[in-house]
């Protein structure tokens, strides 16, 4: 079992997607706090309704990512996270974050890394005519969504998709590929050897396609 925070700045659907598998116990996981950057984010009412502790940091509320990191490490600590899941989390952060969790920091992204990092990688995709779409979880290091890849999914895209139309094609895989890379590292199968991520008793197509 992984003890894991997650955060959060939006929706929150990959955070229900690992919540539900959770429940009904394909993955083994102790969510032990859920962090949103803004009070608004639908992941906190999520978080609530299944029992999880909650807290919001308000990153305009800090004078520089540091010291907002500071506050994430802080409380994360405090909750007994080993691990941290970023779910839809739109910040970028700093070495005061991730020296402390090197290693431990996850998150997903709406795009086959390292084609369409950054912001708005649905409309990227769509907008570039692309046939083949999907999303990547990763370990992340310092750059952004640049580290170890452990899973990713393929989805067609299509001439008539729109931005909305395909982003809801990849948001039905992350949400299938996020618990099971959760899973992988909470079966401690997961190792990562230089850009690589080899994961022990899975096949080797596992991870590429779905
Ligand atoms: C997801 O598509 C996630 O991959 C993306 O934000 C969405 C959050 O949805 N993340 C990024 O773009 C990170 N750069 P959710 O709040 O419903 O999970």
């Amino acid at each position: 079992t992984i003890a894991l925070g997650v955060l959060v700045s939006g929706s929150g659907s990959n955070l229900q997607a690992i919540i539900d598998r959770v429940g009904d116990g394909s993955l083994d996981a102790d969510i032990r706090i859920v962090i949103a950057n803004k009070p608004d984010a639908q992941g906190l009412e999520r978080a609530r309704k299944a029992g999880i502790a909650t807290a919001c940091v308000r990153h305009d509320e800090f004078p520089e990512r540091e010291s907002f990191d500071r506050e994430l490490v802080r409380l994360l600590r405090e909750a007994e996270a080993r691990f941290v899941a970023l779910a839809g989390f739109m910040r970028i952060l700093t070495p005061v974050f991730l020296t402390p969790f090197a290693g431990r920091v996850i998150n997903i992204h709406p795009a086959l890394l390292p084609a369409c990092p950054g912001l708005r990688a649905q409309e990227q995709q769509a907008g570039h005519g692309v046939r083949l779409a999907g999303c990547t979880v990763h370990f992340v290091d310092e750059e952004m969504d640049h580290g170890p890849i452990i899973i990713q999914a393929a989805v067609p895209a299509y001439a008539d998709d729109d931005e909305a139309t395909l982003g809801a094609r990849i948001l039905e895989m992350e949400h299938r590929i996020y618990p099971q890379a959760l899973q992988w590292i909470a079966q401690d199968r997961v190792q990562v050897v230089g850009r690589q991520v080899v994961v022990r008793g899975a096949s080797r197509t596992m991870g590429t396609l779905w």
